[in-house]
């Protein structure tokens, strides 16, 4: 492992940037968290400090605001970078592309050109398998075609990985990587911090999650043709407290090294709509009733990765199954109804 590393974690405050916060402490790094709390809310931090045993360094900014970023790297002089700050809701970029193109890209570009000029050399980017567009192969690997995405939010992603990529050719010193999330869910197993996304979810697990909880009055499939072995659309599900590892292991691989690596983080196993709700049923000792409703537009019928390349080069492999990830959003969830106090 590498030495104590002092980590910058734009978007710290959200759902998988907490998680990694922990993680890094845990592991003995410093965390020093950018968040301008658009999609979070600043009640994490102590949270993440109760976990991660120390505190983190918090600046409430925009990574867009290009002079309060250099003043954060003046301040801090972090050893390295991990990107999550972004917007990241598909309908909503549908809707407001020039909003997600403007926020997603101009923070990217900020940082690396920030890092520049302080000789910050590591950059981690939380990317998606959303990258892969709607590939008909399965499992996805790293080597196969990206960039056919079927909305703004999935682009930016895209967009974000080229310019990086692009940056580590032009900055010899650069060393950054590329990590392809697949579907992230669950909650550090301690239940004190989770996913408390704004409004109605639009994803599966905190919308089941909110469900059981009494939140939600109705809990909807969406699409039960699909040629799967149910008929429901499979996705690899992945504990974020796995995910959360996997930037630890990242940013052990690249310190010290130059380039851009690409890892997809996922379980490479497929579970479907209806395994999960039935998981969580048992997480939560009741039965969910479901109702069928029409396919939502855009989804395809599978998705899952083939992560042999992460076990290979980083050493990182997903530990945690789908019982134990209903288990710990149901955790986190019942003992945070509402979420965090905003
Ligand atoms: C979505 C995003 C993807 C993003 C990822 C982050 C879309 C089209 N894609 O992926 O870009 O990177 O989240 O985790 O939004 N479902 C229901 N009922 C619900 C909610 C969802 O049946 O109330 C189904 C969906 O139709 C889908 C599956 O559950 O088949 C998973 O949905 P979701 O959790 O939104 O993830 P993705 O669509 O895979």
């Amino acid at each position: 492992m590498s030495n104590n590393l002092k980590v910058l974690l734009t978007g710290g405050c959200g759902y998988i940037g907490s998680h990694t916060a922990v993680e890094l402490m845990r592991a003995g790094h410093d965390v020093v968290i950018a968040d301008d709390l658009v999609n979070s809310s600043r009640s994490v931090l102590p949270r993440i400090e109760e976990l991660g045993g120390r505190k983190p360094a918090f600046y409430e900014i925009d990574v867009c605001d290009m002079e309060k970023l250099d003043g954060l790297f003046a301040a801090e002089k972090p050893d390295a970078v991990i990107h999550f700050a972004g917007l990241k809701c598909v309908p909503e970029s549908v809707e407001k592309p020039t909003l997600y193109y403007r926020n997603n890209l101009l923070s990217t570009m900020n940082l690396l050109e920030v890092m520049a000029a302080h000789g910050v050399k590591y950059i981690v980017f939380s990317s998606s398998a959303t990258v892969y567009g709607e590939s008909d192969v399965m499992p996805l690997r790293e080597d196969m075609p990206t960039g056919a995405c079927t909305n703004p939010y999935g682009m930016t992603k895209h967009m974000s990985e080229v310019i990086i990529r692009d940056t580590a050719r032009a900055r010899k010193e650069l060393g950054a990587v590329l990590l392809r999330y697949f579907n992230p869910i669950g909650a550090d197993e301690s239940g004190r911090i989770g996913e408390d996304p704004l409004g109605i979810p639009n994803n599966l697990l905190p919308y089941v999650a909110q469900f059981a909880a009494g939140r939600r009055e109705r809990l909807f499939v969406n699409g039960n043709d699909y040629p799967t072995r149910d008929g429901t659309c499979i996705r690899d599900f992945i504990h974020v407290t796995d995910l959360a590892k996997a930037h630890v292991k990242a940013l052990d691989f690249i310190v010290g090294r130059s380039g851009c690596e690409v890892f997809n983080i996922g379980t490479g196993n497929g579970y479907s709509v209806l395994e999960v709700i039935e998981a969580f049923s048992k997480a939560c000792g009741r039965e969910l009733k479901y109702e069928f409703a029409p396919r939502r537009a855009g989804d395809i019928p599978t998705c899952y990765a083939d992560p042999s390349k992460a076990e290979r080069l980083l050493g990182w492999k997903a530990e945690r199954g789908l019982a134990q990830m209903c288990e710990d959003t149901w955790r986190w969830q019942s003992a945070n109804p509402m979420g965090y106090e905003k």
